[in-house]
C-alpha cells in the first residue's frame, strides 16, 4: 500500500491538544475526526482494486462513501496520543475498516439479517446480487490481511497485527459473535450470554482498533478501554435500532424487535440498557484518562462515540 500514503495530504500532521482541556478537545474533535475520516477515505480508495470490474465495484461500493469510520479513527487518535506518525497506522486502519465493511455486507444478506438498507443506500446484495456481495465480502476479508502483510512496518509488528486481527475477526471474535447472534435469534438469553455475543460480534474488532501490543506499557489500560467501548458500542446500536428512524440511521430501524434479535433493550428495557451503556462508557473513559497525558485525542473521540445519534 503503501505507496498510497504519499498521496495523502498532511501525512504526518498531528494535533496538539492540552490534556487539561478534555472538554475543549471534545469540541475540537470535529476537526481531527474529519481529518481521520478524510484520511481513511483516501487510503481505502487507494488500496481497493480500481473500479471497472464487477467484484471491484462491489468492494468499493461497500467500503467507500459512507460509514462513520470510528474504528479507523480509534487507531489514528491513539497514534496521535502516543506520538506515532499516522502513515504508520494507515495499513491497520484500512484493514480494520475492510473487515468491518465485509462484516456488514454479510450481516445484511438474506441468510443473516436480511437488510436492504446500509449507510443510507441499498445494501450490497441489493445494489449488485447475492453472489457478488458474498464474494466482495470475502475479498475484503483477504485484502485486510494482505494490507497488513505488505505494510512497511517491521516484520514482527506486521505478524503481531495479523495475529491480532485474525483473532478479533475470526471464530473466537466477530464471526463467532455473529454465529452466536444468529443461533440465538428468537430465543431468550441470559445477560452474560448476550454480553458474550456483543463482545464477539462488535467488541472484538473495536478492541483490535486499539492496538495494545504496539503500546506495550499501556496494553492493559488500552485493553480495558476496548473491552468497555466495544460492549457500549453495540448496546448503543441496539438502543438506536429501537429508538431512531431509518433516515437517521441509514439502515432499517426497528428490525431487531421484528426479527426477534437478542438485544439489551429486548432483554432489559430501554432504561436499564441506557444505564448499562453509561456504565461501560464511563469505564472506557476512565481507562482513557489513565493513559499518558490523559490521551486527549482518544478522550475527545470517545465523547463523540458515546454521544452518537446514528
Ligand atoms: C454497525 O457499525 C454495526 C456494528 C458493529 C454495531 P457502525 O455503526 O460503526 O457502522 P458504520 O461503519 O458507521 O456504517
Ligand atoms: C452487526 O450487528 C455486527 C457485525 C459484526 C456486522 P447488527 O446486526 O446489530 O448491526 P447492524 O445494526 O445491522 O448495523
Ligand atoms: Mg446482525
Ligand atoms: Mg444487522
Ligand atoms: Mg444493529
Amino acid at each position: 500500500m503503501l505507496s498510497c500514503t504519499s498521496i495523502i495530504h498532511g501525512a504526518n500532521q498531528r494535533d496538539t491538544i492540552a490534556p487539561e482541556f478534555v472538554l475543549t478537545a471534545f469540541i475540537f474533535m470535529t476537526e481531527p475526526l474529519a481529518r481521520y475520516q478524510a484520511r481513511i477515505e483516501t487510503a481505502l480508495s487507494c488500496v481497493l482494486p480500481p473500479a471497472g470490474e464487477r467484484l471491484a465495484d462491489a468492494m468499493r461500493y461497500a467500503t467507500l462513501g459512507g460509514g462513520k469510520r470510528l474504528r479507523a479513527a480509534l487507531l489514528y487518535a491513539t497514534a496521535d496520543d502516543f506520538g506515532v506518525p499516522p502513515d504508520s497506522v494507515d495499513a491497520a486502519a484500512c484493514a480494520v475498516e475492510a473487515i468491518h465493511a465485509y462484516s456488514l455486507i454479510h450481516d445484511d444478506l438474506p441468510a443473516m439479517d436480511d437488510d436492504d438498507l446500509r449507510r443510507g443506500r441499498p445494501s450490497t446484495h441489493r445494489a449488485f446480487d447475492e453472489a457478488t456481495a458474498i464474494l466482495a465480502g470475502d475479498a475484503l476479508n483477504t485484502l485486510a490481511f494482505a494490507l497488513l502483510a505488505n505494510s512497511p512496518l517491521p516484520p514482527a509488528t506486521r505478524l503481531a497485527q495479523i495475529q491480532t486481527l485474525a483473532d478479533a475477526a475470526g471464530w473466537a471474535g466477530m464471526i463467532g459473535g455473529q454465529m452466536g447472534d444468529m443461533a440465538a435469534t428468537g430465543k431468550t438469553l441470559t445477560l452474560p450470554q448476550l454480553q458474550a455475543i456483543h463482545r464477539g460480534k462488535t467488541g472484538a474488532l473495536i478492541r483490535a482498533a486499539l492496538p495494545a501490543a504496539d503500546y506495550a506499557a499501556h496494553a492493559a489500560t488500552l485493553d480495558e478501554l476496548g473491552e468497555h467501548l466495544g460492549i457500549a458500542y453495540q448496546i448503543a446500536d441496539d438502543i438506536l435500532d429501537a429508538t431512531a428512524n431509518s433516515a437517521t440511521l441509514g439502515k432499517t430501524a426497528g428490525k431487531d424487535a421484528a426479527q426477534g434479535k437478542n438485544t439489551y433493550p429486548a432483554l432489559l428495557g430501554l432504561e436499564e440498557s441506557r444505564a448499562i451503556f453509561a456504565e461501560h462508557s464511563a469505564r472506557a473513559q476512565a481507562a482513557a484518562t489513565r493513559l499518558p497525558n490523559g490521551a486527549p485525542h482518544l478522550c475527545a473521540l470517545l465523547a463523540r462515540i458515546i454521544h452518537r445519534s446514528h
